[in-house]
C-alpha cells in the first residue's frame, strides 16, 4: 500500500513516519522549500523524542520519502491524508480551512478513480462532507472515498501515542457510491498492526469522528481547568490539591490523569480546539457553556499568574530580577504556542522586572515571541544567579533534581513560585525559601 501525506508539519511528519513504520510506503508532500530541503537532508524541524530515528530508518528502508510535487505523488497512491494547518481564524474563533480546501482541490486535479481522501488535521464538523463535495464538483468523472481520521498525539509522546493509541477514530463517508466499503477496507489495511494489538477502532460517520476529536480535547481542557479551580479553593480554605486530585482520580469514572494543577493549559491544540468548538456550538444554536467557561477561566488564569509573583515579591517587581525556569507550554517539546510564560514574562517586564530565563529546548523559539530585554541563561543555575525570585513554569525533569541549597547560594533573594508543584514545600522552606506552589499549604 502507498499513501501520500499532504503537509510535513508536526502531525503530517509524525503520522507519515509512523505509517511507514507500520510497513506502508509513504510520500510526504511539503510545499515549503526550506522545510523540504531540511527533511531531505535528514534534519527534523521539530523536537519530538524518537521521531528522528523512525524517520531515518524508514527513509533508509525506502518506505518514506519527501517531495513538493503533489501531482506525481497523488498519481501513485491508494490514499491521501490531508495534514495541513488549521489555525484559528481571526475574528470569530473558527478554524481557518483555507489550506484544507486548497489541498482538496489540488488532490482532485490529479486524482484517479477510487482514491481515498482522509482528513487528519483537526477540522470543524462538516469539513469531511465539504471535502467530498469539492472532490465531486471538481471531478464529476471520478468516484472518491472520503474519511476523517483525527489524531490524538501529545507533543513529546507522539510516537508512542501513534503506535500504541488508546483508540483510533475513523469516520467514513457512507454516501460514496460503494457505501464507504473502499474507505473501510483501505483504513483497515493501514491500521492492521493496531488491530493485531487489539486497539479499539471506532468506525463511525464523518461528523461523529470530527466532533469526537473536539469533544475529547475540550473535555481534557475542562478537566485541567476544574482542578485548577479546586487548587485555588484549596489555597483559600485549606487543603492539598495533590491529595484532592488523588482522592478524586482513584474513582475510575474520573481517572487520575490530567488532574495536575498548574498555570493554565497552552499548546497548539487545547486553546485552538476549545475556541473552535465554542464557535461551532454557537453557530449550531446550542452554545457549550461549559467549554466557553473553560476558555475564559483559562485565559484569566494565565493572566493572573503574574499577580501571584508580584504579590510574593511584596507587591512590586520593579528593579528586581526574576528567574524563569521553563518557557514551553509543557516539557519535552520546544513548542511555545500559547505558553503561560508569554503573558507572565510580558507583564513582569512591564512592571519593571529583569527576566533571566532558561528552558532546555524552548529558548530559540521563544526569542521572537518575548520582549528583547529577556536574558537567556545556559542553565537553570545560571538563570537563578543573582535573582530575587524564581518561578517554575514548565516541569522539565532536570528541574526536579536541582538542590535547594545550591539555588539558595546562587540567588540574591529567597522567593520561589513553583507553578508546577515540582518541589516539596517542607524541604524548600527548610532551605530558607519563601515558597509558594499551586493549591498546597
Ligand atoms: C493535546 C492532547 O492531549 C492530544 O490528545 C491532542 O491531540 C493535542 O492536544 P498536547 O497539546 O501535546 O496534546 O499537550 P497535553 O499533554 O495534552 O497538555 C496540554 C496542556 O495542558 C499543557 O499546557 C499542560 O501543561 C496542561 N496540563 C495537562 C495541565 O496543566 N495539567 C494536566 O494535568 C495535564
Amino acid at each position: 500500500m502507498r499513501i501520500a501525506m499532504i503537509g510535513g508539519g508536526y502531525v503530517g511528519l509524525v503520522s507519515g513516519a509512523c505509517f511507514a513504520e507500520f510497513g506502508t510506503e509513504v510520500v510526504i508532500v511539503e510545499a515549503d522549500q526550506d522545510k523540504l530541503a531540511a527533511l531531505r537532508a535528514g534534519a527534523i524541524p521539530i523536537y519530538e523524542p524518537g521521531l528522528d530515528k523512525i524517520v531515518s530508518a524508514n527513509v533508509a528502508a525506502g518506505r518514506l520519502s519527501f517531495t513538493d510535487a503533489l501531482d506525481s505523488a497523488i498519481d501513485t497512491v491508494d490514499a491521501v491524508f490531508i495534514a495541513v494547518g488549521t489555525p484559528t481564524r481571526r475574528g470569530d474563533g473558527h478554524a481557518d480551512l483555507t489550506y484544507v480546501y486548497e489541498a482538496t482541490r489540488q488532490i482532485a486535479r490529479h486524482a484517479r478513480k477510487g482514491l481515498l481522501v482522509v482528513t487528519k488535521s483537526t477540522v470543524p464538523v462538516g469539513t469531511g462532507r465539504e471535502v467530498a463535495r469539492i472532490l465531486r464538483e471538481e471531478r464529476p468523472d471520478l468516484s472518491f472515498s472520503v474519511a476523517s481520521n483525527p489524531e490524538f498525539l501529545r507533543e513529546g509522546n507522539a510516537i508512542g501515542d501513534f503506535m500504541r493509541p488508546d483508540r483510533v477514530i475513523i469516520g467514513i463517508d457512507d454516501t460514496a457510491t460503494d457505501g464507504g466499503a473502499n474507505a473501510r477496507a483501505l483504513m483497515h489495511q493501514l491500521y492492521r498492526p493496531l488491530y493485531l494489538i487489539e486497539t479499539p477502532i471506532v468506525m463511525t460517520g464523518l461528523e461523529t469522528a470530527e466532533l469526537t476529536k473536539y469533544a475529547a480535547n475540550a473535555f481534557l481542557a475542562m478537566k485541567v481547568t476544574f482542578i485548577n479551580e479546586m487548587a485555588d479553593l484549596c489555597e483559600k480554605v485549606g487543603g492539598n490539591i495533590h491529595d484532592v486530585a488523588r482522592g478524586m482520580g482513584l474513582d475510575q469514572r474520573i481517572g487520575r490523569k490530567f488532574l495536575h494543577a498548574g498555570p493554565g493549559y497552552g499548546g497548539s491544540c487545547f486553546p485552538k480546539d476549545t475556541r473552535a468548538l465554542t464557535a461551532i456550538a454557537r453557530d449550531a444554536g446550542t452554545p457549550s457553556l461549559l467549554v466557553e467557561a473553560t476558555v475564559a477561566i483559562n485565559e484569566a488564569r494565565k493572566a493572573a499568574m503574574a499577580e501571584r509573583v508580584i504579590a510574593l515579591c511584596e507587591g512590586t517587581v520593579k528593579g528586581k530580577t526574576i528567574a524563569i525556569l521553563g518557557l514551553t507550554f509543557k516539557p519535552d517539546t520546544d513548542d511555545m504556542r500559547e505558553a503561560s510564560s508569554l503573558p507572565l514574562i510580558q507583564r513582569l517586564i512591564e512592571e519593571g522586572a529583569t527576566i533571566q530565563a532558561f528552558d532546555p529546548e524552548g529558548m530559540k523559539p521563544a526569542r521572537p515571541l518575548l520582549p528583547e530585554s529577556v536574558i537567556y541563561a545556559n542553565s537553570a543555575q545560571e538563570a537563578a544567579t543573582g535573582a530575587d525570585a524564581l518561578v517554575v513554569l514548565t516541569e522539565w525533569n532536570e528541574f526536579r533534581a536541582i538542590a535547594p541549597a545550591k539555588l539558595k547560594a546562587a540567588m540574591r533573594g529567597a522567593v520561589i513560585a513553583d507553578f508546577r508543584n515540582i518541589w516539596d514545600p517542607t524541604t524548600l522552606r527548610a532551605a530558607g525559601f519563601t515558597y509558594r506552589s499551586i493549591g498546597r499549604p
